[in-house]
This record gives C-alpha cells, sequence and structure tokens, in this order.
C-alpha cells in the first residue's frame, strides 16, 4: 500500500481512508515514539539527579512501542441471519450523484436491502443509478413520482443541500423512512421542521455523517467516557485538501446541456438564473445551493466530537474567519476557514483548508491524557496527571534549601517517591481492520432501525445539532461577527 494517497473528494474519504491508515501506521507509530521522546527530554531537564535517577520504569515506558490493538467490527445485524423478505426494506435514491451512487452501492452491501428506483435531474446520472443497483429500476427526474410508489419502504436524500429540508418533509408525510445526506439542513428553520416532520409522521430519519457508526469512534467514545483523559478543556481538528477536486473543481460531462438536465427544477426555491454548469455541478462553491467547508466536512468532524463528547445541543458561540486565498474561480465559498467553537466544557478549534494536504486529524486535549484520531488511527497518550516536586524553579535556589525542599515535599506525598511513581505510561492505538467500511456500518444500521422502528443513531435531532453549527460557522464568517446560538429564539444571533 502506499504510503502518501492523496484524498480528493469526500466520497472518496471513505474508500482511501483505509489505505492511508494502513500505510501511515508504521509512521504514526514512529511518530508517537519521537514525541514520547521528546516529553521525556523537556521532563529531565526539570529534575535534579536523585529525581531522574529513580525514573528508570518511566524511561523504559518511554522506550517502548506504541501498543496497536485492532478494533473488530461489529457483525452487521441482518447479516447475522437470514432476513425473511417480509423484512426487506425496498429502497429508492433521490438525488443519485457521487454520494448517491456510493450509498447505493453501500446498500447492496446491506442483507435484506434492494434497491428499486432512482431519481436525479441529470439523465447521465439516471443511467449511472442503474449501473449502480445493477438491474433495471425506475428512473425519474420528479422526486414525487418515488414518494408515490408502493413498493419504496425508504429513500436516500443525496441531493444538494438546499433541497433535503423539502424533500424530507415530503417523504415523511408519504410514509417513507429517510436517509439524508449531511448537513442536514441549509437554514436553522428548515433543521426545525425536519424534526418535526420525523416526529408528526413518525418516520425513522438518519443523517448520514458515517462516522457515527465506526467502531473506532465508537472506542473513543468509550475512552473518554473512561475519564482517562481527565478533564477535556480543548479539542482541535482539521481537514485539508489541496487539488483542484478537492476544492470542488469537478469536471462538466460533455453532454451537460438544457436538454439533459432539468435546471429548473434544480434552482428550486432558490433564486432564478439562466441555465450555469458550472453552478449545477460545483454547488458546493455557491451560498443558493451548499454551505461551503463547514457543510461539506465540518460536518464530519463535528458528527464525531458530539458523539465522543455527548454533545446534545448546538455549540454556544462561533467565530469564523477564512477567505477565498486560492482558488479565485466564481466562488462564494472561502476555500480557508477557521473556527472557534465555545461548548460548555471545551473550546474547540476547527479548521479546512484546501490549500495544504495535511492528515485528517482530530485531538482531544485531557489533563491526564490526549486522545488523537489521525486517518482512523486511534492514539491514547496518557499524561503524568500525578503531583509532582517542583523542579524547574527551585533551580535558582542554593542546594541546600533545594534538598530540604524535596525532602519535605516526598514526605508530604509518600506515594510519590523517587523510583515508585511513573512518569508516563506507554501510548496505545486502535484502528479498524484494513477492509472495514463504516458506510456500511451506517447504512446497516439506518435498516435495522426501519425494521426495528428504533430511532436512528443520528436522527433529525442529532443532525440539527451538527447543522447548526456549520450555519453558526458560515454566519460568522460572512457577517463577521460572533454567531451566538439563541436557543429560546431558535436563532442564530450577531454580537
Ligand atoms: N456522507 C458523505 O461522506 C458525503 C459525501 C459526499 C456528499 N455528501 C452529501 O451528499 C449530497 C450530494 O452530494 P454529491 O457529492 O453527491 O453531489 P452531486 O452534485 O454529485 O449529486 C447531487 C445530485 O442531486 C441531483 N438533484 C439536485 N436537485 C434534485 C432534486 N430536486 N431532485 C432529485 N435530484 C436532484 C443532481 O442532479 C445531482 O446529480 C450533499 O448533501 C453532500 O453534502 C455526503
Amino acid at each position: 500500500m502506499p504510503l502518501e494517497v492523496v484524498v480528493k473528494s469526500e466520497a472518496a474519504v471513505s474508500a482511501r481512508r483505509y489505505e492511508i491508515a494502513k500505510g501511515r501506521r508504521e509512521a504514526a507509530s514512529t511518530i508517537m515514539e519521537r514525541r514520547l521522546g521528546a516529553a521525556h527530554t523537556s521532563r529531565r531537564i526539570h529534575m535534579n539527579r536523585r529525581e531522574f535517577m529513580g525514573t528508570g520504569a518511566g524511561v523504559a515506558a518511554l522506550g517502548s512501542a506504541v501498543k496497536t490493538t485492532l478494533l473488530s467490527p461489529r457483525p452487521l445485524g441482518a447479516a447475522a441471519r437470514a432476513v425473511p423478505a417480509s423484512d426487506r426494506v425496498r429502497f429508492a435514491s433521490i438525488g443519485t450523484g457521487v454520494e448517491g451512487c456510493t450509498i447505493l452501492q453501500a446498500a447492496l452491501n446491506c442483507p435484506g436491502t434492494e434497491i428499486v428506483a432512482a431519481c436525479d435531474l441529470y439523465d447521465g446520472r439516471l443511467t449511472a443509478a442503474k449501473e449502480y443497483a445493477k438491474k433495471e429500476i425506475f428512473t425519474t427526474k420528479d422526486y414525487r413520482a418515488i414518494l408515490d410508489r408502493n413498493d419504496v419502504d425508504a429513500v436516500l436524500v443525496a441531493t444538494p443541500d438546499h433541497w433535503h429540508a423539502r424533500i424530507v418533509k415530503d417523504a415523511c408525510a408519504a410514509g417513507k423512512d429517510v436517509y439524508c445526506e449531511k448537513p442536514m439542513s441549509h437554514t436553522v428553520d428548515q433543521a426545525f421542521a425536519m424534526i418535526e416532520a420525523m416526529q408528526n409522521h413518525n418516520r425513522i430519519v438518519q443523517v448520514g455523517s458515517q462516522c457515527r457508526s465506526s467502531i473506532v469512534f465508537a472506542k473513543a467514545k468509550e475512552v473518554f467516557d473512561s475519564g482517562v483523559l481527565g478533564q477535556v478543556t480543548a479539542v482541535e481538528a482539521a481537514l485539508d485538501r489541496n487539488d483542484a477536486s478537492g476544492a470542488w473543481v469537478y469536471p462538466i460531462p460533455p453532454d451537460a446541456s438544457e436538454q439533459t438536465i432539468d435546471w429548473e427544477r434544480f434552482l428550486g426555491d432558490a433564486p432564478k438564473r439562466p441555465f450555469d454548469p458550472i453552478r449545477f455541478f460545483r454547488w458546493r462553491c455557491f451560498r443558493d445551493y451548499g454551505e461551503g467547508l463547514p457543510g461539506d466536512l465540518y460536518v464530519h468532524m463535528l458528527t464525531g466530537i458530539h458523539f465522543i463528547a455527548g454533545i446534545t445541543a448546538p455549540p454556544l458561540r462561533a467565530s469564523s474567519m477564512g477567505g477565498i486565498l486560492r482558488w479565485t474561480d466564481h466562488r462564494e465559498a472561502p476555500d480557508l476557514i477557521w473556527t472557534l467553537y465555545e461548548y460548555p466544557s471545551f473550546r474547540l478549534a476547527m479548521r479546512c483548508n484546501l490549500n495544504n494536504e495535511s492528515p485528517y486529524v482530530v485531538r482531544y486535549f485531557g489533563t491526564k491524557g490526549t486522545l488523537e484520531l489521525k486517518n482512523d488511527v486511534l492514539t491514547v497518550t496518557p499524561q503524568n496527571g500525578e503531583p509532582q516536586p517542583e523542579g524547574y524553579s527551585i533551580l535558582g535556589w542554593p542546594e541546600k534549601l533545594r534538598t530540604q525542599y524535596l525532602e519535605e515535599w516526598h514526605k508530604e506525598h509518600p506515594g510519590t517517591l523517587p523510583g515508585k511513581y511513573k512518569l508516563i505510561q506507554s501510548a496505545e492505538s486502535f484502528q479498524a481492520p484494513p477492509d472495514y467500511d463504516y458506510q456500511v456500518d451506517h447504512m446497516n444500521n439506518f435498516m435495522e432501525s426501519v425494521r426495528t422502528r428504533q430511532p436512528s443513531v443520528e436522527d433529525a435531532v442529532y443532525g440539527k445539532n451538527t447543522a447548526i453549527a456549520c450555519h453558526m460557522a458560515n454566519h460568522s464568517y460572512f457577517d463577521k461577527t460572533i454567531a451566538v446560538w439563541d436557543e429560546g429564539a431558535r436563532k442564530i444571533q450577531s454580537v
């Protein structure tokens, strides 16, 4: 496997992530060892000779390799038993572009799922839908024709963001369960209307940030909840790319025209404009249809952070800065954005940069350790949270006073005599097997909810919280203000 794999598009992330994780496993442990070595060096500066000699056990721990555990995928619920025909979920896609086709593939890997229909506004994608479904299926450019069908139990909504709310509401009213792509909403009001539709019609709605179903994230949550990190006050997260595809400069198919694309329907409630294939295929760049980098990529990181840290509401405040610094085409969405979020118990710094490739990384900084998720490899690095005798500031004391201070200190802390306490425990890593695909796990969780009528692990309430965090990041960036979430008014306010 190559060490460096260029992640060109969001859809490709899941497919390539495992190659990256596999290729970088060795590199990750080298980096971790280097970091442990650095910690060791800096600690030595602060110790007198007696203390340094007493840390043999700690030094041995520092030199050891990072222990890596391969996580076991959950058996797919439905796969563990034969799915009776009556339990089969008949599934249709609405919006069958890049992600729609990816999800159709994932659905084919879920036992007891049948693809029966597809909707899209571009002829080429209706052809692609049949190819992915591997059979002749009903296709249409009008999603209502899908909702009218009795042989459809559940639908995928993988259109650009500005269409999500309307289709989800109509689908719930038509008695269909819904897998809606992220970010769930395009506006705050839409998010609440989608929750209402889910609840009023008693439907399963699952949002499509697939990391919510990943075994690696489940392990991260277990570590977070165990308390080994101590008090987590800071989190940082970044997802960066450095190529045209990563910056949404997708090629326009040669047959794109008003004859092959239903342009009027694409616009929907967005302002009327003459046919523009750039807007149709690169919709993420434009505010009328998409949520830019927050809706494209922040939302995945936020989904993981909300899950792992147990967040059940939007952040309190968000402050963004960024700009269109390199991709100076006709886009409105920045190609670099940084947001500082305030959550009640920690602060989060998040970044997406389309001008440099660097590993996808999320770090949780706790008083007793750091949890790092880097390209799907999870590493826990404990820190010494035990009381330590002062080393640095007594360097300016005469030796007699230093000795006296240290003797008294050790009398007061008998459990931490030199040689008895550990400087640092070794780091530990966790990762999924290379062929693990959390997209399939997420789709299978949806199918299980459809069968059992148990709420989805990432329902519309969950999706509302992460989507609003994205709306807040954009609100702050575009309005050049701090965005404050007003729960009572259900609005983002500016300060
Ligand atoms: N979970 C993930 O990892 C992931 C990855 C990529 C995209 N997405 C999300 O999936 C959605 C689609 O993204 P994409 O990359 O597939 O975009 P895309 O442009 O490749 O496909 C969108 C398709 O929706 C169709 N469409 C637009 N309006 C429609 C309507 N009213 N009815 C039916 N079809 C309509 C278009 O014809 C187009 O083919 C977005 O919300 C995006 O954020 C999620």
